[in-house]
């Protein structure tokens, strides 16, 4: 096979949700009709428990799975399909905005009774900052839940996507009957537990045909026929560029846990879904067919057993073909490196890999030199954007609890820091280290992590503080002027950026009234997305 056709054969995308949505079970169902597991339960026993966000034994579970499950490959329909796992528990970490930079597209699962919920609205920000296209299967539909045409003006004004149905629910719940498939126009019934056949589905051309009645009732098809007319009214066409801009949402709906539309979802998702992307770089885009090899690091995992201190870098490759025992740039340290072991994660077993071409996720064995964002090139000096830091939410002074071990307190959180725990940010007044993260759990996951790996131990102190802004200025005047009024403020992050510490939501818009010159970002990319 050549190389483009390599490229186009490749569809990279993450699943997001709400905890407890189901994407789990989705991620499950799609791998077994990939072939990728053979039993049903595979991906699931291995799910993070919930509640047990304080037993550390967990925590170091999770991480052992989280490395398992971070990308998942399988070929389907002639495509080869690699899902990233986007961690979604409880108390998610940037981690999982991270991952949405090395997708080409995501699919969001949303819960028909509890409808858009919070994590998903984050996410799905994310996504829209990138224009990343989106496809929303609405699950659980054997239960019952919210008016379908409710939830869809729920995801326009939640989520502000512009959607387009392309399937539609008969009944839910008890009267769950199945659903209509505009785009492949048939009817697909429902039966439970994911006895699904072919002769299932029923080609219905046009809804008036009376094998509609016969099939789900006078009532149903008097219903259907009539939601379907709205739809047409209200909502537009699906249109597929109109998708891989992002700016349309095709909506399914079914129920993962009885493998019930998700054969549609998955047939659709290969039609429609974008092979991988241009991406954009400091320099100029580069594009996928590009014969040089470049990719970037989006995640990193440490070895769960702490005497072996390697790690895996995740690389999502962006352009050419990635060779194993091939020197490339290391762009951030200026040297080649070469990698005798890459692994790939097809069919959720790791193997060793000669080459992988752009959209693949490629696992490399790392003794420290790698941090999130890295990029690696044939010699072309790149760095790729769009794997920012975001402000984080939850914030804690970091202090250092045993005065014998600052030295591996300091390597111990640098090293966590490189990995993407969360963040560092130094005060520019007295030095103090503030940590934030996304989510709490992940204070005691650092805790924890730099007492068993590096055995230093450090303490919180609370600290008032809404966010942290990155900043920048219209003029040196503009940055001498707001660094002297503001410094008490102010913190520099691990790269050396200035940032602002709001106390206050409403004490950040005073500070941005009264400094003209100043703009302040949500990332540390200096792109003002919406507020996250
Ligand atoms: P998550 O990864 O998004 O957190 O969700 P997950 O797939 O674990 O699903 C959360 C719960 O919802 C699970 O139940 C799962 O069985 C259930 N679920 C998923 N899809 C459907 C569906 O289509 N219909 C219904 N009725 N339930 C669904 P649980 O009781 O929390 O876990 P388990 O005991 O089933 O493992």
């Amino acid at each position: 096979m050549g190389f483009k056709e390599e490229i186009n054969k490749r569809r990279t995308f993450g699943i997001v949700s709400h905890p407890d949505a189901g994407k789990t079970t989705l991620t499950e169902k799609l791998l077994l009709f990939g072939g990728a597991i053979q039993i049903a339960g595979a991906v699931k026993s291995n799910k993070i428990k919930r509640g047990a966000t304080s037993d550390f034994m967990e925590i170091e579970r999770q991480r052992g799975i989280s490395v398992a499950t971070s990308v998942m490959a399988f070929e389907y329909g002639g495509k080869k399909i690699n899902i990233l796992d986007t961690p979604g528990h409880k108390d998610f970490a940037e981690d999982t905005y991270r991952t949405l930079t090395a997708v080409d597209s995501v699919i969001v699962v949303i819960d028909v009774a509890k409808g858009v919920e919070e994590q998903t609205e984050k996410l799905v920000k994310v996504c829209k900052m990138r224009k990343t296209p989106i496809i929303v299967f609405i699950n659980k539909l054997d239960r019952e839940g919210k008016d379908g045409f409710d939830l869809l003006d729920e995801i326009e004004t939640k989520l502000g996507l512009s959607v387009c149905p392309l399937s539609w629910p008969i009944g839910m719940g008890q009267r769950f009957q199945g659903v209509y498939n505009m785009f492949e126009k048939h009817l697909n019934l429902f039966s439970p537990h994911g006895k699904q056949s072919t002769e299932d589905l029923t080609r219905i051309e046009d809804l008036s045909d009376p094998m509609l009645d016969e099939k789900v009732g006078a009532a149903a098809a008097k219903e259907l026929r009539e939601e379907t007319t709205m739809i047409k009214e209200i909502y537009p066409e699906f249109d597929r560029e109109y998708y891989l801009e992002g700016m349309i949402s095709p909506v399914f709906f079914g129920s993962a846990i009885n493998n019930f539309g998700v054969k549609e979802l998955l047939d659709c998702f290969v039609k429609i879904a974008p092979s991988p992307l241009p991406r954009e770089t400091d320099e100029r885009i580069v594009h996928p067919d590009e014969p040089d090899f470049s990719g970037f690091v989006f995640k990193i995992h440490a070895n769960i057993d702490p005497k072996h201190r390697d790690r895996i870098a995740f690389l999502r490759i962006c352009s050419g073909t990635f060779e194993r025992n091939t020197n490339y740039q290391h762009i951030r340290l200026g040297r080649k490196l070469k990698f005798s072991n890459p692994t790939s994660f097809m069919a959720a077993r790791k193997e060793v890999i000669d080459e992988a071409y752009p959209g693949d996720i490629v696992g490399l064995y790392d003794t420290g030199n790698f941090k999130i964002g890295d990029t690696l090139t044939e010699g072309e000096i790149l760095e790729f954007k769009g794997i920012p830091s975001f402000s984080p939410e939850q914030f804690r002074f970091v202090n250092n609890a045993d005065p014998m071990k600052s030295k591996q307190l300091e390597k111990g959180i640098k090293q966590l820091m490189d990995e993407g725990v969360a963040q560092l940010f130094i005060k520019e007044d007295n030095g103090r280290k503030i940590i934030g993260t996304v989510g709490a759990l992940q204070f005691e996951v650092i805790q924890y992590r730099l007492k068993h790996e590096y055995g230093a131990s450090c303490s919180y102190e609370p600290v008032r503080l809404h966010k942290a802004c990155w900043v920048g200025f219209d003029s040196d005047q503009a940055r001498k002027e707001f660094v002297s009024r503001r410094k008490k403020d102010l913190a520099l992050d691990k790269d050396g950026q200035l940032v602002y510490l709001a106390e206050t939501a409403w004490g950040l818009k005073t500070v941005q009234e009264s400094h003209e010159g100043v703009q302040f970002f949500y990332t540390s990319e200096k792109k003002r997305p919406e507020a996250l």
